[in-house]
């Protein structure tokens, strides 16, 4: 059975609290003509709270980051049980960014995702080439080796999401054609089923990297991509819904 799609936003590090109106506004259009997928928006820490205890049911609220530890003397650093406790259902690891800005490996990347699943939380877990590793043909040995190294052992379709992101179509208005998206995101199932049996048919592996409303219906059409991580494009309510209208038929 295909699994429920997840259109998801992360706005980076952008947003103040009056950015909320966009929360509200997503969350009326949601209201009116019904969500036909999963939604989630990623706003950053200082958001979360007042986004989760101000959305409604149609549009879930989740985190960038998160350390590896539950407490401790990590100064500037959340924990998990903090985004928990803050209202959040997911939290993104391993984006793209914190690997090259942070320094993250695929293993403090996987330590992070297991201290999001022994919240109970749902780590949606990030992957990708850059351009050089593109042109050299190493894109699955690269993506492959990240999901290998960056999901942990406890994951199942149903508590973690992957995501695909193709650094170089990130914030570039570039994007892989079609065929290249879905080369991958096979490449990246096969690998799931290898690993979890039959439970690796249902994990939703999202596509993300210049995902806008005017690409969204072919991008989300390719084979084994079960929604979007969205960026730029998460932050105006209106260009979000029409990514998530992708999903009606
Ligand atoms: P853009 O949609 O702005 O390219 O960002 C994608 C991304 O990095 C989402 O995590």
């Amino acid at each position: 059975m295909k699994p429920m799609p997840l259109v998801a936003g992360n706005w980076k590090m952008n947003g103040l609290r009056a950015s909320q109106a966009e929360l509200d506004a997503l969350n009326a259009v949601l209201t009116a003509k019904g969500a036909p997928c999963e939604v989630l928006i990623c706003p950053p820490f200082t958001l979360v709270a007042a986004f989760a205890a101000a959305t409604g049911d149609k549009v879930a609220i989740g985190a960038q980051d998160c350390h590896a530890k539950q407490s401790g003397a990590h100064t500037g650093d959340i924990s998990a049980e903090m985004l928990k406790d803050a209202g959040a259902g997911y939290v993104i690891v391993g984006h793209s960014e914190r690997r090259a800005d942070h320094g993250e490996s695929s293993e403090a990347v996987r330590a992070k995702a297991e201290a999001v699943l022994a919240e109970g939380l749902k780590p949606i877990v990030c992957i990708g080439e850059t351009e050089s590793e593109r042109d050299a043909g190493k894109t699955l040995d690269v993506v492959l080796g990240q999901l290998a190294g960056s999901v942990p052992t406890g994951s199942t379709a149903a508590n973690t999401v992957i995501a695909y992101e193709p650094v170089w179509a990130i914030g570039t208005g570039r994007t892989p054609t079609v065929a290249e998206v879905a080369e991958v995101h096979t490449a990246i199932r096969s690998a799931l089923v290898a690993r979890f049996g039959a439970d690796g048919t249902g994990f939703r592996i999202l596509y993300g990297g210049s995902v806008k409303p005017d690409n969204a219906n072919e991008l989300m059409a390719a084979d084994n991509v079960d929604g979007a991580l969205v960026g730029g494009a998460s932050l105006k309510a209106s260009d979000f819904t029409g990514i998530i209208d992708a999903y009606r038929s």
